[in-house]
């Protein structure tokens, strides 16, 4: 085992998010539907959600936020020797969505390739799961690239609808001392239960909910999982500097802190006033919920796009300080880890790309948005379009690296998107050029 290894010293070294390129208001949905845009702007926390293009899945956003992670990080493909890739929205019962990945991304044959999934909770084992293969030396100096990708998509007109969003985070693991964020898994505060409060039947294309119980496991899985790390010597909420939650909607980050002050009241006999409460919501969970507010649920992603938001947004992130992070999977599974911030903003300064490609991104209206939704539904079936044809062609997000333009003889195509052409050479040289089956 070399030095670093023993020392423990692994810390995610990269980050970077695809933020697709057309939303939907919720003042929008509201107008379409008769709703009150209250319920959903201060009732639920949200103002805008991401909505795929037809030809965007999980793979096409996977690839895009890799893309972006390894030209602007700098990081070479050939130093990755594990590429896990965790999301719900898997597109084949066999075939990892991570091997399409390996592929677009010109990542060496020498590197071990499969996805994970249980739910929004998939990015924190394979996160765990990376920390833990560099730790016990076994990667031998590799890296690894953990990719979290998801569609959130309920039905039109159910509770859940408002909480749609879609989107990708990479983040690349290794011995580097100098890397962005220090995760610390070592409390082992997880809870696991099987419960029935979301689900996705293999032949549905939309999730199934029980949404107030879901919430209530959720709840019930943090109190369950802060409890634990503080009985294990973990800080208080006070102490830790930011609080980040898996962010179905940005209103349950304040449903928690209540829920974290409740918990903290039994263990230590700390009672915090509401008055006290609002200013540290102001002041520790607010910093991470752009990405909630402004894209939507992102499954898996959820939680690192709030770790996402918090980098970019708060100018005073400074080495050292130490951030509480809470992931949560329907089904369930839940853990409560710290993560330490490993080195100044000026590092990821420019790299990550989430408030850059929420502020570039192109609105739409209601029947563009039940559009969408139905060329997605046809693009499931075989052989469903002709060669040169791309659904929707003319709202083609300008951005893509990839498009997924359906199936043909029962294979999924990708060709390269609008944005390509001025990575082609990257692309000619690692062979990754189309088309991808
Ligand atoms: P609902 O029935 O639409 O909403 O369901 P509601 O009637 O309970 O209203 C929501 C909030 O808006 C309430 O506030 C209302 O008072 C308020 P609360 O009492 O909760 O604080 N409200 C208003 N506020 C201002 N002005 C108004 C107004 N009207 C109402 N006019 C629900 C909401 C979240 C259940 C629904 O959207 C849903 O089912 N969402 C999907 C499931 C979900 O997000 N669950 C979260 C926990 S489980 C999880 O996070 C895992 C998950 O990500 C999946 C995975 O792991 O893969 C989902």
């Amino acid at each position: 085992m070399n030095d670093i290894a023993k020392e423990g010293l692994v810390a995610v070294e990269a980050i970077s998010a695809h933020v697709p390129f057309h939303a939907l208001s919720h003042q929008v949905l509201a107008d379409a539907t008769g709703q009150d845009p209250d319920k959903f702007h201060r009732g639920l926390g949200c103002s805008r959600m991401a909505i795929c293009h037809p030809t965007q899945d999980a793979v096409t956003m996977a690839a895009d936020a890799g893309e972006t992670l390894l030209e602007r990080w700098k990081v070479d493909p050939d130093d990755i020797g594990m590429l896990i890739v965790a999301t719900e929205s898997g597109v084949d019962w066999a075939k990892p969505i991570a091997i399409y990945i390996h592929q677009m991304l010109g990542i060496s044959p020498n590197c071990r390739i499969f996805d994970v999934q249980h739910a929004c909770f998939g990015a924190s084992a394979a996160l765990a799961m990376s920390v833990g293969w560099i730790r016990s030396g076994m990667s031998g100096g590799k890296k690894a690239m953990v990719i979290a990708t998801d569609i959130a998509r309920y039905e039109v007109g159910s509770a859940g609808e408002p909480t749609q969003g879609a989107g990708a985070v990479a983040m690349v693991v290794g011995e580097g001392s100098g890397g962005v964020l220090f995760p610390d898994f070592s409390s082992q505060a997880i809870y696991a239960r099987n419960v029935m409060d979301f689900w996705r039947p293999g032949f549905c294309n939309s999730a199934l909910v029980n949404g107030k119980y879901s919430v209530e496991c959720y709840l019930k899985a943090l109190s369950e999982t802060y409890a634990h790390y503080r009985r294990s010597g973990g800080e208080s909420y006070r102490q830790l500097k930011y609080l980040l939650f898996h962010f179905p909607f940005t209103r349950i980050g304040w449903k928690a802190l209540v829920m974290m002050a409740d918990v903290e009241a039994q263990i230590s006999g700390d009672v915090a006033s509401e008055e006290e409460l609002l200013g540290i919501y102001d002041e520790k969970v607010k910093p991470g919920t752009t990405g909630a507010r402004e894209i939507g649920n992102v499954y898996c992603a959820s939680l690192y796009l709030a770790l996402a938001s918090l980098l970019e947004a708060e100018k005073d992130c400074a080495a050292g300080e130490k951030i509480g992070m809470f992931s949560y999977g329907s089904g369930s599974c839940a853990e409560f880890f710290t993560a330490m911030v490993g080195s100044r903003r000026e590092i990821w300064e420019g790299k990550i790309g989430l408030l850059g490609g929420i502020s570039r991104r192109e609105n739409i209206d209601y029947e563009t948005y039940l559009d969408f939704r139905k060329h997605s539904a046809r693009l499931y079936q075989d052989n469903s379009f002709r060669i040169g044809d791309v659904p929707l062609g003319n709202k083609l997000p300008p951005d893509a690296h990839h498009l997924f333009l359906g199936y043909r003889n029962m294979k999924r195509i990708y060709i390269p998107g609008p944005a390509m052409r001025v990575c082609l050479s990257r692309k000619i040289r690692t062979g990754a050029l189309p088309p991808v089956e």
